[in-house]
């Protein structure tokens, strides 16, 4: 069959690199993709949003499969875009319906799911201009640190993490007032605290059953020692260490059966890939919040694991059949290394070529934020070459992944240099 994929970063590259593995798969489309994906696939160039486009590619390369990589198009509608259009409808697109996306798209949807079906997560109200008084009142019954977060998707930006008071209430007011992030923090929802490790959990249900992927931890913080600006990612290890047995049953019994059975219980139509974020408070998991895509990096750690025919995988999804396979997943740990270009996640220049693709040795180079210019493979973004390698334990693979990493250069290249710092041993 043909399969397109959209979207343009690791993520995508490394569903791309999946699926290209597939005797399932004829020809295999990436829009708009990067110089990565351009080497096992055909790139178009087409935005992610431009449904029009995108159904006119469709019908013309006889595609029946679509995976779609960001959250933009699935809040968009492009699941029913294609089920409510009779040349598309047969199609199976990976990726939830509108009303399943909101999960992600509205930080406050996400908190009446929970609460309606029991799911933990930290305690909550939220807020708009017309009640930005009553927002101040409930921060003081907060103890520091305050969680203000946007309600609408804001590019990663929208959660604040305050200590002082003065300044939380100042940064409401901005939100809710001034409009800080738009149409996106109209609305903003306060949040309790919660105090632990993180780790992301992610799951790929037809609406009816689910399978369980690989967990792994993601490095969001632009400075070593988790300091400095949020980015959209600088690595991941996968799987997480401190995830056994009975955590993940629990996180499985108190989070992914009631969320999946709480999207079929309200009738959303999901066939697509939940990413739970978690916090791990004392012995027990609690949802930070949840995305309706995979995540970029855990992606390019998490999806090399899994043994599996990702497209016969994907084919259950599209028939609600996911109770009918089984899942292999390979033991080794694997461990992904962001390079990203010098100022990110602020202003940074793109255009600067990258060289050493080539030496990479014993590890798997998924490009982000890459393009081709002539022959030259050139930077195109923040987040710009991902190298993810495999071992026994994570230390392991982290080693080879920067061994690696250094074989690699453009002009400002930067990467993190202590993942895994806050994990024993
Ligand atoms: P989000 O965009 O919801 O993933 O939030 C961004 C980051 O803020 C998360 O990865 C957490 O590190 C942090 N965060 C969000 N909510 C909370 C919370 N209630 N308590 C502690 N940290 C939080
Ligand atoms: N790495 C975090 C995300 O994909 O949202």
């Amino acid at each position: 069959m043909n399969i397109l994929i959209l979207g343009s970063g690791g993520r995508e590259h490394t569903f791309a690199y999946k699926i290209a593995q597939s005797d399932l798969c004829s020809k295999l489309f990436v829009a708009p993709g990067n110089a990565g994906t351009a080497t096992i696939a055909t790139n178009i160039a087409l935005s992610v949003n431009d449904f029009e486009a995108i159904k006119a590619l469709v019908i013309k390369e006889s595609i029946t499969m679509v995976v779609v990589g960001p959250e933009d198009p699935l809040v968009n509608g492009i699941a029913n875009f294609f089920a409510d259009d009779a040349q598309l409808s047969h199609i199976t697109v990976i990726g939830p319906s509108k009303r399943g996306a909101l999960l992600e798209g509205s930080k406050e949807r996400a908190k009446e799911f929970m609460s309606m079906h029991h799911i933990p997560t930290a305690a909550y109200q939220s807020f708009t201009v017309e009640s930005v008084e009553a927002g101040k009142l409930f921060l003081e019954t907060l103890k520091a640190p305050y969680v203000l977060k946007a309600d609408g998707l804001a590019a990663g930006k929208g959660v604040l993490i305050l200590q002082d008071i003065q300044e939380a209430k100042t940064e409401l007011d901005n939100m809710l007032t001034n409009k800080k992030f738009g149409a996106a923090s109209e609305k903003v929802v306060i949040e309790e605290f919660l105090d632990g490790i993180e780790l992301s959990v992610f799951v790929l249900t037809d609406g009816k059953n689910y399978v369980t992927l690989p967990t792994a931890k993601d490095y969001k913080r632009i400075g070593e020692g988790d300091t400095g600006l949020n980015t959209g990612g600088m690595g991941a290890i996968s799987p997480v260490p401190f995830a056994d047995d009975e955590f993940m049953t629990k996180i499985e019994e108190q989070i992914i059966k009631p969320t999946v059975n709480g999207l079929a219980k309200e009738n959303i139509d999901y066939k697509g890939f939940i990413f739970i974020g978690l916090i791990k408070v004392g012995d027990e998991p609690k949802v930070i919040e949840y995305n309706v895509r995979m995540g970029d990096p855990e992606t390019e750690a998490v999806l090399p694991r899994v043994k599996t025919d990702i497209v016969k995988l994907f084919q259950h999804v599209g028939d609600q059949t996911l109770d009918k396979i089984d899942l292999e997943i390979d033991s080794r740990s694997a461990a992904t290394i962001m390079t990203v270009s010098g100022g990110y996640p602020e202003a940074y220049e793109k255009g600067k070529e990258i060289t050493g693709i080539d030496n990479v040795s014993d590890a798997i180079v998924f490009h982000a934020g890459t393009k081709l210019d002539g022959d030259k493979v050139v930077t195109n973004g923040g987040r710009v070459i991902a190298v993810t390698s495999f071992d026994d334990n994570f230390r392991e693979a982290l080693k080879k992944s920067y061994q690696n990493i250094e074989k690699l250069h453009f002009d400002k290249m930067y990467y993190r240099k202590d993942l895994g710092f806050d994990l024993a041993p």
